[in-house]
């Protein structure tokens, strides 16, 4: 049975969970929020804006697992060549006539993504008990290190972790297996928190300790398995080290 949101995990499960040592985030929806993108598009495309946020999306993450199971990797471009890709193909999609300044502004507000309110206290507080902490993402490594920087969270982050090291996409195995050997230490000791569902869920399988941040009240997965912990913002994490 999946667990309700915020619900406490089983004293059994709690026994059991060797205490986590490190938390390793997701960026995109979980960090940083993808919310102006979908103002902006609404902006360029009034009517359209969650339909192309929606279409864009899901076709940037399809593009991922193409690159990443097809002709061992032959055709992987990086994760913000994949991003314009999609953009370019939502686009079309939907006959949304997307110039080329109209591109231009869309892929810079991906790029300036502001921080969830929350992110900074709960990675101060993850810093105070003494837990390592970092990002362990698809994007690549110029677009972590302007998102990272935009939000001052440099400091408050021991890793930032991109799959662009492996040119594999989560949720490819070798991709988790970054975050172990970052923080050098077994999944099963590192929190992995993620607000997409299907990361989440590939995280669970991995073997990390879970957190899903069901942001927008949406099901999880119906493929089986449920992550440990299912919250509503990052604040949730804390409850994985109690006082
Ligand atoms: C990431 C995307 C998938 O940061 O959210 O990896």
């Amino acid at each position: 049975m999946q667990d309700s949101p915020r619900s406490p995990l089983p004293k059994a499960a709690l026994v059991d969970a060797p205490a986590p040592r490190a938390v390793l985030f997701d960026a995109y929806g979980t960090l940083f929020d993808v919310y102006s993108v979908g103002l902006l598009a609404e902006q360029l495309f009034p009517g359209q804006g969650q339909s192309l946020g929606l279409l864009w999306r899901d076709k940037q993450i399809e593009y991922t697992r193409l690159v990443t199971t097809s002709n061992d990797g032959a055709h992987y471009q990086p994760f913000w060549d994949l991003t314009r890709a999609a953009l370019r193909y939502a686009c079309k999609r939907l006959g949304l006539d997307l110039t080329a300044q109209r591109e231009g502004q869309m892929m810079n507000q991906y790029r300036h993504l502001s921080a969830f309110p929350e992110d900074r206290e709960v990675l101060r507080a993850l810093k105070d008990r003494g837990i390592v902490t970092g990002i362990l993402s698809n994007g690549d490594p110029a677009m972590l290190e302007v998102a990272v920087k935009s939000a001052g969270l440099e400091e408050l982050l021991d890793h930032v972790i991109s799959t662009h090291a492996i040119r594999k996409f989560k949720t490819h195995p070798q991709s988790y297996a970054l975050g172990e050997k970052a923080c050098g230490c077994d999944a099963s000791k590192i929190v992995f928190v993620s607000s997409n569902s299907w990361d989440a869920l590939a995280a669970t399988w991995y073997g990390y300790q879970t957190l899903w941040v069901n942001r927008q009240g949406l099901p999880f997965e119906e493929l089986g398995t449920s992550p440990k912990r299912i919250g509503t913002s990052l604040r949730d994490v804390l409850d994985f080290f109690p006082h």
